[in-house]
């Protein structure tokens, strides 16, 4: 037994000294940042998998703010696997396999697809794969289930199309010559070789800072875990091609953790970035990386619903943790991840300054619109769940725990569980918390005269408060309104 030396510390134990700046304007610094060794960011913000936090919707958000949601594991791999096609499809400039139809099909079938992938039209293809004709949900608005598409479709010889080389200019401009929503592509026989739409086009435009892969579509994680069907996930993932694959477990200083980084990297070489953890020393950010880790996730204990510090005792403050996982991570030049514990736009400046490249959050993002599950009303106000995925409900499910603890199985958990499960606010668009949490970014790294992420840590000296000058960090002597 020894004591560590040194104190551990935490985001609201310090804050960062300003000093003298060349940053005019907080628009002058940029976000960007490495997510992991292959992938770039335009924020440093990732969103925890948890499945009251990360599917589809939170995913495609995020990565339109550019930033990135790793999809949670709490699923079936075909559910997990359609979440991540789903982002892979929200946008693309070209959909190289766009939804098709059988000209002998029904109206009502293609009503059935188009409700079923949420898309407004499909391409009718024979056989053959030839282009046909193409029919929109205003084709089949008044006509009875059972006429067959090829009487309601608009047929190739009205369509505008074009050829494999087009560009994105000349797309555009077909598209608003002829007033068409979509742009079939087609190769001399009429084959089917892809789709370029005008929501595409217009959502590239509208999200000018999206995180985007080599072929123009939004940047997705996925977690796995460690055990069971961990490597056929990790197979499916990485087929429906996920970024990353995020290794989701709660002590990544295991051996067993440490070994399915290795195989992983081994099964898939540097076609898929691995994420090893959750650390929260050097040595475990050392031997993490050590087994090809494309980066490395910190924090044992500082979630918001994580109750691991009180269950087991185990844990190191988050701004130590991170500061001690960077000493290892920069020797190797390999991205630290800080997840969890953050509340407010100014510890997210604080984990980058102690040597964090992102940061990963649940709790803040809960209780969206773009969070899994429905809202409810309590006292007039609305809420959503949110929950820590090593809390009973998320381990049993909601079901078990309600026939009561006399169950074996539920008994069995509930003397160790290490998270909770709570509601949180309703807090609208997961957008303006962003943009609140980029713009504290922005203001930290001007104090600090940073241009950028890397500046900023260059520059960061850390000052040590107390409990009055915590007092005096959140106004106070005011009535808040
Ligand atoms: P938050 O942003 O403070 O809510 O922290 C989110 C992080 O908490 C996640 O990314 C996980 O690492 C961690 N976490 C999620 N569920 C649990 C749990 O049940 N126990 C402990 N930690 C958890």
């Amino acid at each position: 037994m020894r004591i560590a030396d040194g104190q551990g510390l935490t985001f609201d134990d310090v804050l960062l000294k300003p000093r003298l700046s060349r940053v005019r304007s907080r628009s002058e610094v940029d976000t960007s940042t490495w997510f992991t060794r292959r992938i770039r960011l335009n924020i440093p913000l990732v969103s925890s998998p948890m499945d009251t936090v990360t599917e589809h919707m939170m995913a495609i958000a995020l990565a339109r703010l550019g930033g990135i949601g790793i999809i949670h594991r709490f699923t079936s791999i075909e559910r997990q696997v359609a979440e991540i096609r789903k982002v892979k499809r929200a946008e693309n400039i070209v959909i190289r396999d766009p939804y098709s139809i059988s000209p002998d099909a029904t109206v009502g079938e293609a009503r059935r697809l188009m409700e079923e992938k949420g898309v407004s039209g499909l391409l009718v293809v024979g056989e053959d794969g030839r282009l046909k004709g193409i029919v929109t949900s205003r084709d089949i608005l008044f006509q009875g289930d059972d006429v067959p598409v090829r009487e309601v479709m608009t047929p190739r010889e009205r369509m505008v199309v074009a050829h494999e080389e087009i560009d994105l200019e000349s797309a555009k401009k077909l598209l608003w010559r002829h007033r068409v929503e979509k742009l079939p592509i087609v190769d001399e026989d009429w084959r089917v070789k892809g789709l370029i739409t005008a929501a595409d086009i217009i959502k590239k435009i509208r999200y000018p800072n999206a995180a985007r892969d080599r072929k123009g579509r939004l940047l997705v994680g996925a977690a796995v875990g460690i055990r069971g069907d961990y490597l056929e996930r990790a197979e499916k993932l990485y087929e429906a091609e996920a970024d990353a694959l995020v290794i989701d477990v709660a002590h990544g200083h295991m051996e067993r953790a440490l070994e399915v980084i290795k195989e992983l990297k081994k099964a898939f070489g540097e076609d898929i970035d691995v994420v090893g953890g959750n650390i929260a020393t050097y040595e475990g950010a050392r031997d993490v990386i050590a087994m090809g880790s494309d980066a490395v996730r910190v924090g044992i204990g500082p979630g918001s619903t994580c109750t691991t510090r009180i269950v087991a005792g185990v844990g190191v403050p988050q701004l130590t943790a991170i500061m001690e996982a960077y000493k290892a991570a920069s020797e190797a030049d390999v991205p630290v991840i800080a997840d969890g514990g953050i509340r407010n736009p100014g510890d997210v400046v604080k984990a980058l300054a102690a040597g964090a490249s992102t940061v990963m959050i649940g709790g803040l993002f809960a209780g969206t619109d773009e969070s899994p599950g429905p809202i409810v009303l309590r006292n007039g106000k609305r809420y959503k769940v949110f929950r820590g995925m090593a809390s009973l409900s998320a381990r049993v499910g909601k079901e078990a725990v309600t026939k009561g603890v006399e169950d074996t199985e539920v008994a069995e958990y509930s003397y160790s569980t290490e998270g909770v499960e709570a509601f949180v606010e309703y807090k609208g668009s997961v957008e303006d918390i962003v943009k609140r949490l980029v713009a504290g970014l922005r203001s930290g790294m001007s104090y600090l005269g940073a241009f950028d992420i890397e500046e900023l840590r260059l520059n960061a000296e850390f000052i040590v408060i107390s409990g009055a000058s915590i007092r005096e960090s959140y106004p106070h002597d005011v009535i808040l309104w």
